[in-house]
């Protein structure tokens, strides 16, 4: 399976400390933001990945991850997003990169806890479709939210004012290579962005998605609020970590 990180946009929503660089780019505790989504994949056993960058800070992408060695992966491969067009439309740029394999794709404001192995494992498994991340919050109407029936997934819905339930869609997916095609019927939404959520309900009407529910804490990264709550929970994951160690931090 190969991995993308999704690293574009414009970041409003943290102006102006996106004033003058990418979203992606800032300081979770003590590392770039776009680390931990490229390790999520490594962890997950990934070691090809692109990276989607946008906006006028996209050199720096390549001075800071250069060839990936660092992270242990074998290939890094970059490329552009123009615009505003939303995450399927970030992902769409990514087809020939996939060559057809399953992909695990990563929101580059996405931090987790623990790994996403099971759910990589599972997901090959399935043989095709798609397989989504799911974790409980208690503020669903920022996210996609998943409508269940009994156990099965039913539908998706974009930042609801009346969730369905409490469960967040996470911003980490996993596709069959049909996902192309998926997009290509997809319209713009609302706010005028391909919307990953279509994609995710096109599976979901074809009866091929399947979903894990994340282990250990997941937060995005993309308002001044959440920013912080991610640096305060890297850093205390990693103080407890280096207690148990018996190391200091
Ligand atoms: C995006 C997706 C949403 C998902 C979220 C996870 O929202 O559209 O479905 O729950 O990422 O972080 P965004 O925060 O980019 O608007």
């Amino acid at each position: 399976m190969k991995g993308i990180v999704l690293a574009g946009g414009t970041g409003s929503r943290l102006f102006p400390l996106t004033k003058i660089t990418n979203k992606h780019l800032l300081p979770i505790y003590d590392k770039p933001m776009i680390y931990y989504p490229i390790q999520t994949l490594v962890d997950a056993g990934i070691t090809d990945i692109m990276v989607v960058t946008g906006g006028k800070n996209s050199g720096d992408f390549l001075r800071l991850l250069a060839n990936g060695k660092h992270f242990g992966l074998k290939h890094i491969a970059y490329t552009y997003q123009e615009g505003e067009g939303g995450i399927a439309d970030a992902l769409n740029l990514c087809e020939h990169f996939a060559d057809g394999q399953d992909i695990c794709v990563v929101l580059g404001d996405n931090i987790i806890e623990k790994n996403i192995l099971d759910a990589a494992e599972a997901f090959q498994k399935q043989g095709k479709g798609a397989r989504i991340l799911l974790k409980e919050v208690h503020d669903a109407e920022r996210f996609g939210v998943a409508e269940f029936a009994g156990d099965r997934i039913i539908g998706i819905e974009e930042k609801p004012a009346h969730p369905k339930s409490q469960y967040a869609v996470t911003g980490i997916y996993m596709y069959d290579a049909t996902v192309f095609d998926k997009i290509r019927t997809c319209k713009p939404s609302g706010r005028n962005e391909l919307e990953i959520t279509d994609v995710n309900n096109a599976y979901i009407q074809e009866g091929t998605m399947s979903f894990s529910f994340l282990d250990g804490w997941w937060t995005d990264a993309g308002t001044f609020e959440s920013l912080l709550r991610a640096a305060n929970l890297v850093a205390k994951t990693r103080i407890a970590d280096g207690a148990a160690d018996g190391g200091s931090v």
